[in-house]
């Protein structure tokens, strides 16, 4: 790789970046481990993404950490994840702080278990002053898309009934700001490794004109790289809203 491969310009770089971050059990696999050695790794990944996103200049990263549907998995996978990723949030949290990097959760985290939604709270009580704010970590935990329009309607509904808010008065803005997702510009640009080309119920709202990216490499080893290459793609993009 030449330097000039790396160089990003700064004006196609995007704002928001959301990532499916797909294929730790394939990976694990491959290695002739259990799948949750591919998860480790793929803690190992995101801390990797995470600075690249944050020196690229981005101010929103969203990675796609459980959803809904992966309760449906063995219970011992569903435990080691949840384990991980409440230890990987504490030992990472100085970094990030340091870093200028704030994190912040999307999901129905009333359900997970407790020792997470204590690494959650903790996290989420950090304070970065705004001139050290460099990026948004946004991690979807326990996370539909469907879940999330559904929570929507019902907190539009109690304001409908509590004479908050007229049905003539809904316009997509006040749809965007009952979504997890409030205050935070809709993603230019979704990434899903492993081959895999679905959204699995991620942002649907959020995604209506994304550019996507696939890519057959699996999370563990996409990396810094992977996620250059990804930026660069996007940057050749031309993107036209439906006009001409
Ligand atoms: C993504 O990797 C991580 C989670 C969904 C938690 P997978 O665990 O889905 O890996 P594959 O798709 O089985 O290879
Ligand atoms: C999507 O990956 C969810 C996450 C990355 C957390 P899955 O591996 O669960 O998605 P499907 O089952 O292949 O659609
Ligand atoms: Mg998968």
């Amino acid at each position: 790789m030449t330097q000039n491969d790396n160089h990003i310009t700064p004006s196609a770089v995007p704002r928001h970046v959301a990532v499916i971050m797909d294929g730790n059990g394939r990976w694990a696999r491959g290695q002739g481990e259990e799948r949750l050695f591919g998860h480790r790794h793929g803690v190992d990944a995101v801390r990797e993404v995470v600075r690249t996103a944050a020196e690229a200049g981005i101010e929103y990263l969203t990675v796609y950490a459980f959803s809904t549907e992966n309760w449906g998995r063995p219970t011992e996978e569903v435990d080691g994840i949840m384990t991980l990723i409440a230890g990987a949030i504490l030992s990472e949290l100085d970094t990030l702080t340091e870093a200028g990097i704030r994190m912040r959760f999307i999901g129905d985290l009333t359900s997970l278990p407790t020792a997470l939604q204590e690494s959650i709270r903790t996290a989420e009580a950090v304070v970065i002053p705004g001139d050290r704010l460099r990026m948004t970590l946004v991690v979807a935990l326990n996370y539909s898309a469907r879940w999330e329009i559904a929570e929507a309607m019902r907190r539009i509904g109690s304001r409908i009934q509590d004479g908050t808010l007229s049905p003539n008065d809904i316009t997509q803005e006040t749809i965007s700001e009952h979504l997890t997702t409030r205050g935070m510009p809709d993603p230019e640009l979704l990434i899903r490794t492993s081959g895999e080309q679905r959204l699995s119920n991620f942002l649907l709202w959020q995604l209506s004109y994304t550019e996507l990216y696939f890519t057959e490499t699996l999370w563990p080893e996409f990396g810094r790289e992977g996620f250059l290459a990804a930026l660069r793609e996007y940057a050749r993009r031309e993107r036209r809203f439906g006009r001409l």
